[in-house]
């Protein structure tokens, strides 16, 4: 085993990286710093310090990143209308290279050669965390104990907490938790019965958004304003970006907004089903086409829309600190000048759908669309040439065809 001098844990505090404190501590006999971060997952933080200091660790930090969070990831993420597979808003993808950031970050203060995390060899977030390390400093090691010990399942590790006397959770029924990640965007379910995508997942694993048919009756209208690409205000009060979100997962959540159950393909190799919650995330994804439509010229928009889903893959696949990503971020940001204004949605036992869009720098032109007379000048014969030439080639085809 190669000598290790200091570690820097991605900590939780929960059972899995409680486990991997001990066994770091115990197989390097170095000392372990513990950084967990504030990413508005809804927990206290405190009992991570409390287990922490159980734990004998001297340096314990405890960062609060939701505002870092929201506007240098989720928000440029958001720019680009990112979905992964056309249905997952990659919230726990997103999430990862903030969380490498500082780890690296604090490597590098507390002059730790290694940083350390939780995530298991069959997920996308070990090659997330590890991708965006190698990006930020070669010269970091990772160590990723679910890859070196030999505790092979959640069954074990529970014996093992139980055996080093390491409290072990449970849900509110006193069942296993399910594997659960959560965040300001979004809460993810996997494991358990969740496993068999035949089966129907049960009501309790949705944590932050309510049955659509126990939503309110009534529906809920809400604005969003946006100011060069990123949403900036609700109702017409203007917020940070994390308390934006946060108020737009409390309303979304009441109204049954944002729900998702999926299987998607793992960046690893295999098919996974999740349940999804990303209230705000899918509030602020149509608000966002809202704006856009009517703001974006077209060709702009499409091209937006043809590169969308090699983002969300770069961001999926862990390529966040990558040259290709960053390129086509550039090229995003540029699309967003104009992208200002506000929109207007109704929020509706599950669906957040946009009733009107309104901006400064609007390209809608009703004098240019109308039906009515119009002032300006459109020949419809040009529309005739149009068309004629359009379907030159269709004539030629279909007569070679013999139609
Ligand atoms: N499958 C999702 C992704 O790869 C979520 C992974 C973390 N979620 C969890 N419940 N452990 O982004």
């Amino acid at each position: 085993m190669t000598k290790i001098e200091k570690i820097v844990l991605s900590y939780s505090g929960g059972l899995d990286t409680s486990i991997i404190l001990k066994w770091l501590q115990e197989t390097y006999g170095c000392e372990v710093v513990t950084f967990t971060a504030d990413l508005g997952q809804g927990e206290e933080l405190e009992p991570a310090r409390a287990h922490a200091e159980m734990a004998g660790v001297k340096d314990i930090r405890i960062v609060d990143l939701r505002e870092e969070f929201v506007s240098d990831f989720v928000f440029p993420m958001l720019r680009a209308n990112a979905l992964y597979e056309g249905q997952y808003l990659l919230g726990s993808s997103i999430a990862r290279p903030l969380i490498a950031k500082h780890l690296v970050g604090i490597a590098r203060e507390v002059g730790a050669d290694a940083v350390a995390h939780g995530a298991t060899g069959k997920g996308n977030d070990q090659i997330r965390f590890e991708l965006a390390v190698n990006a930020l400093d070669p010269s970091i090691k990772v160590i990723a104990p679910w890859r070196q010990w030999n505790i092979r399942s959640r069954l074990q590790l529970s014996e093992y907490a139980e055996k080093q006397r390491i409290p072990v959770p449970s849900d509110k029924r006193g069942e296993a938790p399910f594997s659960i990640d959560a965040n300001l965007l979004h809460t993810s379910t996997e494991g358990k019965s969740l496993e068999n995508p035949a089966e129907v997942a049960p009501d309790h694993v949705y944590q932050r958004t309510v049955d659509p048919v126990d939503a309110p009756d009534t529906p809920e209208i809400i604005t969003v304003g946006f100011e060069r690409g990123d949403p900036v205000s609700v109702n017409g009060k203007a917020m940070t970006p994390a308390a934006l979100l946060t108020e737009l997962n409390g309303l979304g959540g009441r109204h049954g907004v944002g729900r998702l159950d999926l299987v998607e393909n793992r960046f690893i190799g295999m098919k996974s089903r999740g349940i999804y919650e990303t209230p705000g995330g899918t509030i602020l994804l149509a608000a966002h086409r809202g704006i856009e439509s009517i703001t974006l010229d077209r060709a702009a928009a499409h091209l937006k829309d043809e590169i969308m889903p090699r983002y969300a893959e770069l961001i999926y696949n862990g390529f966040w600190f990558a040259p290709e990503r960053e390129m086509l971020q550039a090229l995003i940001d540029h699309s967003q000048a104009f992208v200002s204004g506000e929109v207007t949605l109704r929020l509706y036992k599950g669906s957040a759908s946009v009733i009107s869009r309104a901006s400064p720098c609007s390209l809608y032109s009703a004098d240019l669309v109308t039906f009515e007379e119009s002032t300006i000048a459109f020949d419809h014969h040009d529309a005739e040439g149009f068309i004629r030439l359009n379907g030159l080639r269709l004539r030629s085809w279909a007569a070679r065809n013999g139609r």
